[in-house]
């Protein structure tokens, strides 16, 4: 994609369609009109997403001798989070527009000029109503009419009434003044309303525990954790002493995180609980910021080797000043969503922040002790972030296809079809019995199935027209499907007896298979 903003609405309404006519994806307690920010995984998200995640596994810590697995509580002890710096820094600076009640990240408003009205109140003379606040509406446009600050601010005041028979309309403004403003931004850009001062609104969700959780007693109070990299920090000394492993080695862990976040957008892309598959790589010093370096083409690597295409994937050398405070060096890897160009993982190299923070708050000693060298130091941290569900919706967006064709009878088709790489697949294959009613291709089609399902996860269809079937399948992205038939039975051709056809989902070519060899044929393509 040559621009980073540029988008396609329509084709990112189809997928997240598709996603719930599919059972890939529903919103959260859709039933009572829904939880903002938080999304389900249907039958075949569920799939899609546990197949993800154990190839990340499976790469990351069993294919690897120095990379070992975590999987700590999410529940948080305030301790930990106010050591890593969370509590009380973890907060987005917000305001709101005065009129629409929006809320928005004070730090992303571009700087406005133009003239700004001022009032002090409003009233209504027939009713002998008023109200006396301050208000303000910027006009950025030269030449702008300004009875159109006059009637935001009519409608602000309108807030106010009691009587809701009265229309803004009917009110007169007090106090008008005007000033010029330069690139200023306490003015909502969308209408021109006044915003309020920022506030830190605090990411984390806090919660009590215990039976008689008291809100003063800091032991009841626990987090829901923003990051799961924290219990790897707290966990390294534990890890280092039960394994006796030697640096470099890293800490791997996949699981839920929780953020608060102002405006969850764009699908699962921006959720409030979403899953991250983090590692947290501790190694000497001098080697953080080559090691920052390899892990940015592995993961560049694993990217490609799940299916998203390279050329949509950019990498972001964050800037001097655009980092966090502790990290020396950041690599952002981004995607090019429907939506735009966007985060898929951080490639951060923390130095010795973490574990330093940690060492101080606990007052106990993280420090590794080099048996060669005799020193004792505080590793140092390149920690690879990826988000599990962003990750999903990439391969969702990779997937989704629409191919047009022409039919037997000339007349022309769109198939729908999810690309999805066999690996990655919610469905690896589809078992269909040519016809439901000749008992002998549904014997012979259950044996294939029972024969299958100890080793992948297979789908059983008999209902429909066999060209319907195969389509049903596309649109799921099952990359095989196997169909019982008449040669399966031998009885026109002996010699086919016991063998299957084999389509293909991309190239919907078929070709034959005996039912002895359909199992490692699967297996040798499905990993
Ligand atoms: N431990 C470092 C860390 O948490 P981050 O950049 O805040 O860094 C890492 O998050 C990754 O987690 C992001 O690249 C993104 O893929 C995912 N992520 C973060 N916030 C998210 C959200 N609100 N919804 C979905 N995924 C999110």
């Amino acid at each position: 994609m040559a621009n980073k903003d540029q988008t396609d609405t329509a084709r990112m309404e189809k997928i997240v369609s598709l996603c719930k006519r599919k059972g890939f994806i529903f919103q959260s307690a859709e039933l009572y009109g829904g939880l903002n920010g938080c999304w389900d995984y249907g039958p075949l998200g569920a799939e899609l997403k546990r197949n993800l995640k154990e190839v990340w596994w499976r790469k990351n810590v069993q294919e690897r001798e120095d990379i070992l697995g975590l999987d700590g509580s999410i529940l948080t002890h305030q301790a930990v989070l106010t050591a890593s710096g969370h509590v009380g820094g973890f907060s987005d600076p917000m305001c709101d527009c005065l009129l629409t009640k929006a809320r928005l990240r004070a730090d992303q408003i571009e700087p406005q000029s133009g003239v700004a009205y001022h009032y002090t109140g409003a009233s209504h003379e027939e009713s002998g109503w008023s109200v006396e606040r301050p208000y303000s509406v910027l006009l950025n446009q030269p030449n702008q009419d300004e009875n159109k600050a006059r009637k935001t601010a009519k409608e602000f005041y309108a807030q106010f009434l009691k009587d809701k028979q009265i229309s803004f309309k009917q009110l007169s403004l007090h106090g008008e003044t005007t000033s010029e403003e330069e690139n200023v931004t306490n003015y909502n850009p969308e209408n021109g309303s006044l915003l309020t001062e920022p506030r830190d609104f605090e990411l984390m969700f806090k919660t009590q525990m215990g039976a008689s959780a008291d809100e003063n007693d800091p032991n009841a109070t626990a987090y829901l954790r923003p990051e799961t990299a924290q219990s790897i920090f707290v966990q390294y000394k534990n890890v280092i002493d039960s394994n006796r492993v030697k640096l470099p080695f890293g800490i791997a862990q996949i699981g839920k995180a929780f953020r608060n976040e102002i405006n969850p957008r764009n699908f699962t892309f921006r959720s409030r609980e979403f899953e991250q598959m983090e590692i947290e790589y501790f190694c000497k010093p001098e080697d953080g910021l080559a090691l920052t370096d390899q892990w940015l083409e592995n993961r560049l690597a694993f990217y490609d080797e799940i299916g998203l295409d390279p050329e949509k994937l950019h990498v972001l050398d964050v800037p001097d000043g655009e980092r966090a405070h502790y990290s020396q060096k950041t690599y952002d890897i981004e995607y090019d969503f429907p939506f735009g160009q966007q985060e898929l993982e951080g490639v951060a190299y923390r130095g010795d922040y973490d574990l330093g923070k940690h060492q101080k708050h606990s007052g106990k000693p993280l420090e590794y002790f080099d048996e060669s060298t005799k020193e004792r130091f505080i590793p140092h941290v390149v920690e690879p972030s990826a988000g599990c569900d962003r990750t999903v919706l990439a391969l969702i967006c990779e997937a989704f296809d629409e191919e047009d064709l022409t039919k037997q009878d000339g007349k022309q088709d769109i198939r729908t079809v999810m690309r999805f790489k066999p690996a990655i697949a919610p469905i690896k294959v589809a078992v269909l019995p040519l016809l439901k009613n000749k008992p002998e291709l549904v014997e012979k089609a259950k044996e294939v199935r029972n024969l299958l399902q100890p080793y992948m996860n297979v789908f059983y269809d008999e209902a429909a027209a066999i060209g319907r079937r195969y389509r049903r399948q596309d649109e799921i992205g099952t990359p095989f499907c196997v169909a019982i038939d008449f040669e399966t039975l031998g009885e026109e051709d002996p010699s086919l007896k016991d063998t299957v056809t084999i389509r293909h989902r991309d190239s919907m070519k078929q070709e034959r298979v005996s039912i002895k060899d359909l199992l490692t044929w699967l297996l040798t393509r499905i990993r």
